[in-house]
């Protein structure tokens, strides 16, 4: 192909992938299968790979992150971002009629009403059709550009279509709300115990702290989505939903959750309707808002200090039932955390019925007071477990006892320890309580980890209730006779489990890594320090400064991986699994290829954000031209490699060190040598 037709042929996908993105995330009807997508977009990032001076930034391939932003701009709004008054009854919002009513004596009030999305709200800028930049809400007058971020949600068009009457301005802004789904945050929320981090309270934390992430394509995994409720630009509208419509046209994933009322009493009837709907919809609303249609009505009421006087949320009561406390039972995980669970009375909630409550730790249990048999208030947020937030002590008997944290592990007995800064007890007898050994065994066989097919939780809880297996390197052990000596399998099953473990020994190492089960240590961690260390030798080794030279691994995650190789036990594992011949060294594909030697025995430290080349990328390429990553500067250093918005720490640190500060066009000099 000539340059002109990789071109013609990068800018035809282009096209072709955003609008199978639209299809797909905004109007729910895909005309292609996933694979077919899947194919187009591989072309793509094999052609911008192989050119990368076509590689733009409004490219689709652009969704899937890379960027890493260190410190977020903080950008001016140039409409300044308000939020709304909250009504919270009938008559609260008869008077938000009335006073409009007042104001608006001699024409009919339309009252345009939308779900009230629980999120985060975001602006969002476009220029000649083109996603601009997106800027958080901040102190409302400034907020942080998280624009790298932003781009990884796939409803979220980089380019506008021309199918509206009206014509989009050439600038102009959009503002929503960035939302999680439950799904994703579900998922999240698995994940993050699995690997013994504190769980997001909500989908909105959730959110909150996805989008101020540092590494666009871990953001790019978290499938954040977005809805876009209203238009900040040259005055082409009389009403906001004649500019919903027009924004939806130009490619916006707006609400089709919304009405136009007429009257005070239509909107508190689509209110009654969505504060039992909302149950069933993927995401979390907290309430509805309810907005003046007209704009030159909206104009004439104008706005308070703080909020629109045509404009105003409704909030929903969170749905909260009374039912007693019969029993508080303790579950113990893998990774040995107690959480203490509230057995209930039966009661029907949102939709589903409660039988448990999580009580999250034994503080939570003291802030309650809570007693055996007290009645209690349940309240079902955005997470699957409800949660019990207050105690009706009018019903309390007097005889009732107060519930006592156990000291004990309910499971083997031994003493529970809670650490300084930790708000969960744990039980520490790792090797021998048994749901410890099954989570970690599970965990290990999990897809994700080993990928073990036949060695689901049944048959892991199976085999270490025979005293089969009493570690992830037993696994190994197992023998075709012993597994049918069990009633669950005759010989095909246990020849598949068999194969299953055979084939696990050529997992990759990072893989591996991830499944030994370090706290902290989830798959793209594990994936980094792989990549960092090459070998396990070289990471058991590894001091806590050094394992904190790896990207992505701060003071909390190389303590943990450091103390974990510490443990006689655990080496001794892993020198099972070594014999077993599973792998503790990164591939040779997986390492980087060489690609000279410019920079051999020298370190670099990368900091700031660069115009050709993300942080990672450099990285990548310190270590293809033989050079070493280091995370901050000190007498080892020879360069800091610094971009774009550096902190000024690092480069004082380095002057008065006298270390030498060089640019991207710099590096790219040195190894260009
Ligand atoms: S309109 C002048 N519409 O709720 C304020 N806001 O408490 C215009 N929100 O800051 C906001 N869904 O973050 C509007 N359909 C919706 C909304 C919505 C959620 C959030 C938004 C806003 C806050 C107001």
């Amino acid at each position: 192909m000539t340059r002109e037709e990789v071109l013609a042929r990068i800018n035809y996908l282009s096209s072709e992938l955003e609008s199978h993105n639209y299809r797909y995330y905004v109007e729910a009807a895909p005309i292609i299968s996933d694979f077919d997508f899947d194919q187009l977009l591989n072309e793509l990032i094999q052609l911008e790979k192989q050119f990368p001076e076509f590689c733009f930034p409004h490219s689709p391939t652009q969704r899937v992150g890379g960027q890493i932003t260190k410190e977020f701009t903080a950008v001016e709004h140039k409409y300044p971002m308000l939020s709304l008054g909250n009504t919270y009854s009938e008559e609260e919002l008869l008077e938000f009629d009335n006073r409009i009513k007042k104001i608006i004596t001699n024409e009919q009030v339309q009252y345009a009403c939308e779900l009230k999305f629980d999120g985060v709200a975001i602006g969002i800028t476009y220029r000649d059709g083109k996603i601009f930049q997106a800027v958080t809400r901040g102190d409302g007058l400034k907020g942080d550009d998280i624009t790298a971020n932003i781009k990884t949600i796939k409803s979220l068009p980089f380019h506008l279509q021309n199918k509206s009457d009206v014509a989009y301005p050439a600038e102009f802004e959009v503002r929503g709300e960035v939302i999680m789904p439950r799904k994703v945050f579900n998922r999240i929320n698995e994940e993050r115990v699995d690997i013994g981090e504190a769980p997001f309270a909500n989908p909105r934390n959730c959110a909150a702290g996805t989008v101020k992430m540092q590494d666009s394509s871990e953001v790019a995994k978290r499938s954040l989505d977005c809805f876009l409720y209203a238009y900040y630009g040259p005055n082409v509208f009389n009403t906001h939903e004649s500019s919903l419509n027009a924004m939806s046209e130009w490619g916006f994933n707006v609400s089709n959750h919304r009405m136009v009322c007429n009257s005070i009493s239509e909107v508190m009837e689509y209110i009654h309707h969505w504060d039992k709907a909302r149950h069933d919809l993927p995401f979390d609303i907290d309430g509805i808002v309810i907005k003046v249609n007209n704009f030159s009505q909206q104009e004439e009421l104008g706005f308070t200090a703080k909020s629109p006087r045509w404009a105003i949320s409704y909030k929903f009561k969170a749905e909260s039932v009374a039912t007693q406390l019969l029993e508080v039972t303790y579950q113990v995980g893998r990774t040995g955390a107690i959480t203490p669970v509230a057995n209930l009375q039966p009661v029907f909630l949102a939709g589903t019925t409660v039988k448990r409550a999580s009580l999250h730790n034994a503080d939570q249990i003291a802030k309650l007071d809570l007693h055996l048999g007290d009645f209690v208030f349940v309240e079902k947020g955005g997470e699957i477990i409800p949660k019990i937030t207050g105690v009706d002590i009018s019903k309390r008997s007097e005889t009732a006892t107060p519930v006592r944290y156990i000291t004990q592990c309910p499971e083997c007995g031994s003493e529970l320890v809670r650490k300084e800064g930790e708000a969960q007890h744990y039980c520490l007898n790792e090797e021998q309580c048994k749901p410890q050994i099954k989570g970690k065994i599970e965990h290990f066989t999990a897809r994700k980890a080993m990928n073990i097919d036949g060695l689901g939780s049944e048959t892991v809880d199976l085999l270490v209730e025979k005293n089969l297996i009493q570690s992830i390197a037993d696994i190994y052990d197992l023998k075709k006779e012993q597994l049918m000596i069990l009633d669950r399998f005759g010989e095909k099953s246990a020849q598949n489990i068999i194969d299953g473990i055979e084939k696990s020994k050529s997992i990759p190492f990072e893989k591996v890594l991830f499944a030994i089960g370090i706290r902290y240590v989830g798959d793209t961690v594990a994936k980094k320090i792989a990549r960092h260390f090459k070998t396990i030798d070289a990471i058991i080794n590894a001091s806590e400064e050094e394992l904190m030279n790896a990207p992505e691994v701060g003071e909390i995650i190389a303590k943990s991986v450091y103390q974990f190789f510490r443990k006689t036990s655990n080496i001794e594992i892993i020198e099972k699994l070594k014999a077993a011949q599973l792998q503790f060294e990164l591939a040779h594909d997986a390492l980087p290829v060489s690609l000279g030697n410019q920079l051999e025995g020298m370190t670099l430290v990368v900091t700031g954000t660069f115009e050709r080349h993300s942080r990672d990328e450099l990285k990548g390429l310190i270590e293809q031209y033989g050079g070493k990553n280091g995370s901050s500067v000190s007498k080892k250093t020879n360069y800091l490699l610094a971009g774009a918005d550096s902190g000024p720490s690092k480069i004082e640190k380095a002057a008065a060190m006298g270390v030498k500060v060089i640019s991207e066009a710099d590096f790219e000099q040195m190894i260009s040598k």
